[in-house]
């Protein structure tokens, strides 16, 4: 894989998205990284890390979590999402945060600056992941906790792909790594690999929490707009507009196909919340 243009296509594919991210009628990324907020116990005063912050699913909460005496440092490759986030957080007047550009897999900050690094469906993204975790262990205070995310594919694709949809799309992923490489046998395939992983980067008391996220689409059309918010859009964007109205008349037939008996389209979602502690 070549790493720079990997990164690019990466920083280049969430720039587009950044003005609409998890904004469409279905909700997805928001209560996840509120969820990861709270199971890694986020308390008053901490400081904070939110690892491809995005636009804020972890940073926002974390920020009422951690309070005044606190902080919040959000970075991202992207330079749209942290320009929107930034906005936003100016917005809502708050002063306990900060959001920087900046690649994660060269985390420049002294050593011991944070009590907790948070990582919503980031980690997923560096290539040089776990080894690259390792970087945050010195970033961590004594008993510093890192905790994070990750999705559970089923035959290489996330939960909320499904097969019939994501076979109109192949022929429209711009030449790079093929998106189903993240195969059966990674370092995260597993939860004993993943608690094997950290444990040899020095990490203590590292475990996985696994929950189901209900996610409710509402249509096919609702399931392409938040399709937008994740590596799909690499393709969407690849259609050329003449073919646009038969692909997406294609994929909208598919989802609304998924309807239950009563009338919903809800894709279980397995996510894996996964933590680990710098020793004392
Ligand atoms: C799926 S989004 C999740 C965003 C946010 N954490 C959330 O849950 O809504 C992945 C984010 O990771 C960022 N990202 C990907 N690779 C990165 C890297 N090498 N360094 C920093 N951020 C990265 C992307 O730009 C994007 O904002």
């Amino acid at each position: 894989m070549d790493v720079t243009r990997h990164k690019a296509s990466i920083s280049s594919t969430f720039d587009r998205a950044a003005a609409t991210f998890d904004a469409s009628p279905v909700d997805f990324f928001a209560p996840i990284g509120h969820r990861l907020v709270a199971t890694a116990g986020t308390a008053d005063g901490e400081h904070v890390l939110d690892i491809g912050c995005g636009r804020g699913s972890c940073l926002f909460p974390a920020s009422a979590a951690v309070g005044p005496t606190g902080s919040v440092t959000g970075i991202d490759i992207s330079p749209a999402m942290i320009l929107h986030t930034a906005t936003e957080v100016q917005a809502r007047g708050l002063t306990n945060v900060t959001v920087i550009e900046m690649d994660a897999e060269n985390p420049d900050f002294p050593p011991e600056s944070f009590d907790l690094a948070l990582g919503s469906f980031s980690v997923m993204h560096l290539p040089a992941a776990p080894a690259v975790l390792g970087k945050y262990l010195p970033l961590l205070r004594p008993t510093g906790r890192l905790w994070f995310t990750d999705l559970i594919d089923k035959d290489g694709l996330p939960p909320f792909v499904p097969p019939a949809a994501f076979a109109v799309l192949v022929p429209y992923f711009p030449p790079g790594p093929n998106p189903r490489e993240r195969g059966t046998d990674g370092w995260s395939a597993t939860e004993q690999r993943i608690v094997d992983a950290l444990t040899s980067l020095g990490f203590v008391r590292a475990e996985v929490r696994e929950a189901t996220y209900s996610m409710s689409v509402g249509s096919g059309a609702n399931w392409i707009a938040w399709s937008m918010s994740t590596g799909l859009r690499a393709a969407w964007d690849n259609v050329p507009p003449a073919e646009l109205p038969r692909v997406e008349s294609a994929v909208v037939d598919v989802i609304d196909e998924m309807r239950n008996a009563a009338g919903e389209i809800i894709f279980p979602v397995p996510v894996r919340y996964i933590g680990a502690r710098r020793p004392d």
